[in-house]
């Protein structure tokens, strides 16, 4: 992560250098053409989209040598285009992983020359502020995160980065915690039966010292299981396949029964569970992955939350979406930890919270269902006063039911 933040920083440093190495070439008086009676209209014309190339000729303009030999090493592929995203100039690597030459294609449609739908459907739709990560359409074993960006007077640049080794490590880490979790369940599984057994057992078979031990053990078991189960659930967010089509899901069944689970956790009613539902519209969503959502932010509110405190659950609908949102009197959240709880096995320093046993995949998973969803999530704490938790979903999302009488979305 850190890693990534630093590539997308020397990247940002690199685009900044190019596109002023770019503005300077373009305030340096170019040398009169030889061939060219016009030139210094041609000259004026440096200011506008044919800075690299002389329209007389349509031959590739020489960048000054400064500017070749600065952008021409870089690691990065940049290419200029312009406005109607014809080529202006690229520099070689840019010439390698799109597969044009600056000598035989200047001037040309980019998205013609690119054989690749993708990039020409990232570049027709203006990119910026998005990226794409995508193949080289000149050799697939080179995956590549692609910025565009508007350039001065109505150009673009195109960046292109090598991400192969990035990707290569995400598909370790992901293989890796698919294979073991798929690995650990039958195991896991038979020594919880075996021990729930034992710890059920009643008479003398088992003296009182074993029976605190299987206790401990039949405990310890529940929590691998439950770490196993987020460990698969986080590989099938990750997973690219599209998810089951969304079906309409009747938020105030589903929030009552997890506030149901939730009075269970809490135990012996020690927290009041207050829901808050305009049943008039359902949530368009897949039914397993929003009940992990709420039932994750539930438990979070409960774990996090001394006892007598109070825990609202939230479903309310306006134009713009539908806001699901839960709210705690708990012990808060410190505003340097915000930007890191929903990191994966990220805990606040455990011996604050009252249970003591979370893995710190709870957020992870939180995130990546709003993230699929196109939804956006806000916390807002207060330390040792309570927390907000919400998820804002898109109004596509929104569907009104058959008991609506309210005319907000029509
Ligand atoms: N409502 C909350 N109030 C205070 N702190 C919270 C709250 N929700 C999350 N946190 C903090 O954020 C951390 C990360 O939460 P997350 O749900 O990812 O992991 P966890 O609860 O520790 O473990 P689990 O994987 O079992 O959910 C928690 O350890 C906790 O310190
Ligand atoms: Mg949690």
């Amino acid at each position: 992560m850190i890693f990534d933040n630093l590539l997308i920083l020397a990247g940002a440093g690199i685009i900044a250098g190019g596109a002023y190495l770019l503005g300077r070439y373009r305030n340096i008086p170019a040398k009169p053409h030889p061939e060219s009676s016009n030139f210094e209209s041609s000259q004026g014309e440096l200011q506008d989209d044919h800075a690299f190339v002389n329209g007389e000729t349509g031959k590739t303009a020489a960048p000054p040598e400064d500017f070749s030999d600065n952008v021409s090493w870089l690691p990065d592929a940049i290419t200029i285009l312009d406005h109607d995203l014809n080529l202006i100039w690229g520099n070689s690597m840019a010439e390698t992983w799109f597969g044009f030459s600056n000598s035989g294609h200047a001037h040309s449609d980019f998205t013609e020359l690119v054989k690749s739908s993708e990039i020409r459907e990232f570049l027709l739709g203006k990119g910026y502020p998005e990226s794409l990560e995508c193949f080289s359409p000149e050799n697939p074993d080179i995956a590549l995160r692609l910025r565009f960006l508007p350039y001065k007077n109505r150009q673009y640049l195109l960046q292109a980065r090598d991400i192969t080794r990035i990707k290569a490590l995400e598909n370790i880490r992901r293989d890796f915690i698919a294979n073991a979790s798929h690995e650990l369940r039958t195991p896991v599984s038979i020594l919880y039966g075996y021990l729930e057994m034992m710890s059920e057992k009643k008479g003398s078979g088992i003296s009182s010292e074993w029976r605190q031990a299987i206790k401990h053990m039949h405990k310890q078991t529940i929590r691998i299981k439950q770490i196993i189960e987020d460990m698969s659930m986080l590989t099938r967010l990750e997973s690219p396949k599209t998810p089951n089509p969304p079906e309409a899901l009747d938020m105030g069944e589903l929030i009552e029964s997890t506030s149901n689970n939730a009075g269970a956790l809490s135990g012996k009613g020690s927290h009041s569970i207050l829901t808050k539902v305009n049943a008039n519209y359902d949530l368009l969503g897949n039914r397993s992955e929003i009940e992990s959502l709420v039932s994750n932010l539930v438990s979070n509110a409960i774990h996090y939350t001394p006892a007598k405190g109070r825990i609202t659950i939230k479903w309310d609908v306006k134009s713009s979406g539908g806001t699901l949102s839960i709210a705690d009197t708990g012990i808060g959240i410190e505003k340097q930890e915000l930007s890191r709880i929903t990191e994966r096995f990220y805990r606040i320093d455990s011996s604050r919270s009252r249970n003591t046993s979370g893995t710190g995949l709870g957020l992870a998973i939180v995130n990546h269902i709003v993230n699929r969803n196109n939804a956006r999530l806000r916390i807002k704490s207060i330390p040792q006063k309570g927390s907000v938790f919400s998820v804002t979903f898109p109004r596509s999302r929104i569907q009104p039911n058959n008991r609506s009488t309210d005319l907000l979305l029509g």
